[in-house]
């Protein structure tokens, strides 16, 4: 079993990984339950995307996640459940009582008639069902795909859709701060576009008013009670479907991203136990939504299959006072505190009044993931939570490769503030430049890539193996790119830079810059938008949106209101643009694209060195472009 422990460790094991990683992972891969082994480690490349990790062996999720403690672990806390209201109380589950609950979703769902292969999709509140019922699927074999609880009634339905997904688990609202989120009402409203979902099972949580639809509609706590505590695991092959989520690309529609079983398995558990060093008593807190791919591997898979205790937080930070992640680290002693960088500027930007309240003494290892800290909020997270004595793990990794890649390893690798620093063993980063030539020697800046493949990589966008080609190995062939850049300083230490593709990343969630312009776009009196980036204290990056229009807008309010009424809808509230610029034209090339890099560069503020306008079609626009956005 791989157990970083010392940085010679590190250094060794990392050349064993890439020199031999057949024996690196057969070693790793034997802590948990087969039902059959595998005959190879890996086959297949990048080339023909046909990668298999663990081929031909057999294998159990929920299993390796749950019965594998019951006889030495079954007594220990396997999740806390932390309500948004505070006054409420909260929930511990040993491992023997999750596993029970597993196995009683999962007869639910076999009452229901799902079975291995179908698509169960989840949109729900942070409640433990929702933890409950993807390890369910697991059990016998059904892909689950978890849709954020804040993505709108049509962000839902085109989620359904695209994986033909026949089944919805939703909640009948959901609490969030002062706040109760209608979930059924808006599952109502996407599944009129959604023939094929025959079965929903609500789970209630708020007591909110919910019509239900005869036949098709179920009360989860209806049928509960007419079933049996246990449920066999079903024997999945290693490369069967364990689940789909969706993200956000450059272009057009949201990527189903499939995860695999054995592969991921592996990756969610080795990457946990050692970036974050965690120990058998540890008290695990990732502040993630399992809506994201973090809270799939680092709420859920990675913790209980290290056999740790995982808190799982209903509410926000905010409420009902800015200090309530520290309570609740007090609370529940946590040992490892895992967030976003946009949730320590935002908190830090609250003042110290609400940490210094808190004593926070539990804590051992603080970690960051979603995008790029800033420095100051990295001293900040440092000195005033982590009191300069908790290693930050900086944490770089994507929805399709499953599980954090480039990290320091906590209290063994050196720390520099903003750098995710070095790749985990197994993880082959490569600087690439425009030309596509690597680039090598440091200090190098290019486009990140990753050479081989790793056992938690993304197996495929459902339904759209083209797509899967074009978006990340067709630039540089033989590799996987991430769309980030990156950075390498002279000890091979990487920063990242960024997303250097037509995503934004606003508080850590992903947004493609195309999905907000067709949201846009279905305004009646806009001709044509285009959407980039711009730095954001507090969230990183906000959506800067240029429109141009068909008339005169005469009251610029109400035009805003109606966009982002249009985005709240197509999309959901996290893709509001914070600036709204209306113009007469958009730079283009005289081929017809449009010149984003100056866009970007206007949005940014930096119209320094916009580089050739002169080629432009239309180049006077620039100016009238930069006086505009001084008006914002
Ligand atoms: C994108 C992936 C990873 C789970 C949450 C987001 C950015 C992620 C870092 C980091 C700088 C980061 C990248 C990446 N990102 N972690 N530690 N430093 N940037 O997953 O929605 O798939 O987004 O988030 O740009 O490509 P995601």
């Amino acid at each position: 079993m791989i157990r970083i422990g010392s940085f010679t460790e590190y250094e060794r094991k990392y050349d064993q990984s890439i020199e031999n990683p057949q024996e690196f992972w057969t070693d790793y891969a034997e802590k948990f339950i087969w039902h059959k082994k595998w005959d190879e480690v890996c086959t297949g490349d990048f080339e023909t995307l046909g990668v298999q990790w663990f081929p031909g062996a057999k294998t159990n999720m929920s299993e390796n996640c749950l019965d594998i403690h019951l006889d030495k672990r079954g007594d220990h806390t396997a999740l806390i459940f932390e309500p948004n209201d505070p006054q409420e109380k909260t929930i511990k589950y040993t491992y023997r009582e999750l596993h029970t609950e597993v196995c009683r979703f999962a007869n639910v769902l076999k009452k229901r008639g799902i079975k291995k292969g179908d698509i169960v999709t989840f949109y729900m509140g942070m409640i433990p069902e929702l933890l409950i019922g993807i390890i369910a699927c697991t059990r016998i074999g059904a892909a689950h795909s978890v849709v954020f609880g804040g993505f709108s009634a049509k962000a839902l339905a085109d989620r359904i859709q695209d994986c033909n997904s026949t089944t919805l688990v939703t909640n009948d609202g959901s609490f969030r701060g002062a706040k109760i989120i209608p979930l059924k009402a808006v599952a109502d409203e996407a599944l009129t576009s959604c023939p094929l979902v025959q079965n929903v099972i609500v789970v209630k949580r708020t007591n909110v008013d919910v019509s239900m639809k005869d036949y098709r509609d179920v009360w989860y706590h209806d049928i509960y009670p007419d079933v049996e505590d246990d449920c066999p695991p079903v024997s999945m092959d290693s490369e069967d479907t364990l689940f789909i989520l969706y993200t956000s690309g450059s272009t057009g529609k949201p990527k189903g991203q499939v995860h695999t079983t054995a592969g991921y398995m592996n990756w969610a558990a080795y990457t946990l136990k050692n970036v974050f060093q965690v120990s058998k008593n540890d008290i695990y807190w990732c502040t993630a939504d399992i809506g994201w791919i973090t809270g799939h591997t680092y709420i859920t898979y990675g913790p209980l299959l290290n056999g740790i205790t995982t808190i799982m937080f209903e509410g926000i930070p905010t409420w009902p006072d800015p200090g309530r992640f520290w309570a609740i680290c007090d609370k529940h002693e946590v040992t490892h505190f895992y967030t976003a960088p946009t949730a320590i500027r935002s908190l830090q930007a609250m003042g110290l009044s609400f940490v210094e309240k808190h004593g926070l003494g539990s804590l051992k290892v603080l970690g960051t993931v979603g995008e790029p800290i800033n420095e100051e909020a990295w001293e900040w997270y440092n000195k005033n939570i982590g009191k300069n004595e908790c290693p930050i793990v900086d944490t770089w990794w994507q929805t399709e490769t499953g599980g954090i890649m480039i990290s320091p390893i906590a209290g063994i690798t050196k720390t520099i503030p903003t750098f995710a620093t070095l790749p985990l063993p197994g993880v082959e980063p490569v600087l690439v430049d425009k030309k596509g030539e690597e680039i090598e020697g440091n200090p190098a800046e290019g486009n990140l890539c990753i050479r081989n493949p790793w056992p938690g990589m993304t197996r495929g966008i459902y339904g759209d193996e083209e797509r899967f080609r074009n978006t990340y190995f067709s630039a540089y062939p033989g590799l996987y790119f991430t769309g980030d850049g990156a950075r390498r300083n002279e000890d091979g230490f990487y920063r990242i830079t960024g997303r250097v593709d037509d995503v934004i990343n606003v508080s850590g969630h992903r947004i493609g810059t195309a999905e907000v312009e067709d949201a846009i776009n279905q305004h009646t009196s806009i001709v044509e938008s285009a959407v980039v980036g711009y730095p954001h204290d507090i969230k990183g990056q906000g959506i800067y949106a240029y429109v141009i229009c068909t008339d005169d807008v005469d009251d610029f309010d109400i035009f805003q209101k109606e966009l982002v009424d249009l985005i709240n809808k197509q999309i959901g509230p996290i893709a509001k643009p914070g600036k709204i610029q209306i113009t007469k034209g958009l730079p283009k090339t005289r081929s017809g694209k449009i010149m984003r890099r100056i866009l970007r560069k206007v949005a940014e503020g930096d119209t320094s060195n916009l580089g050739d306008t002169s080629t432009l079609l239309n180049p006077d626009i620039v100016d009238e472009i930069i006086k505009g956005a001084n008006n914002i």
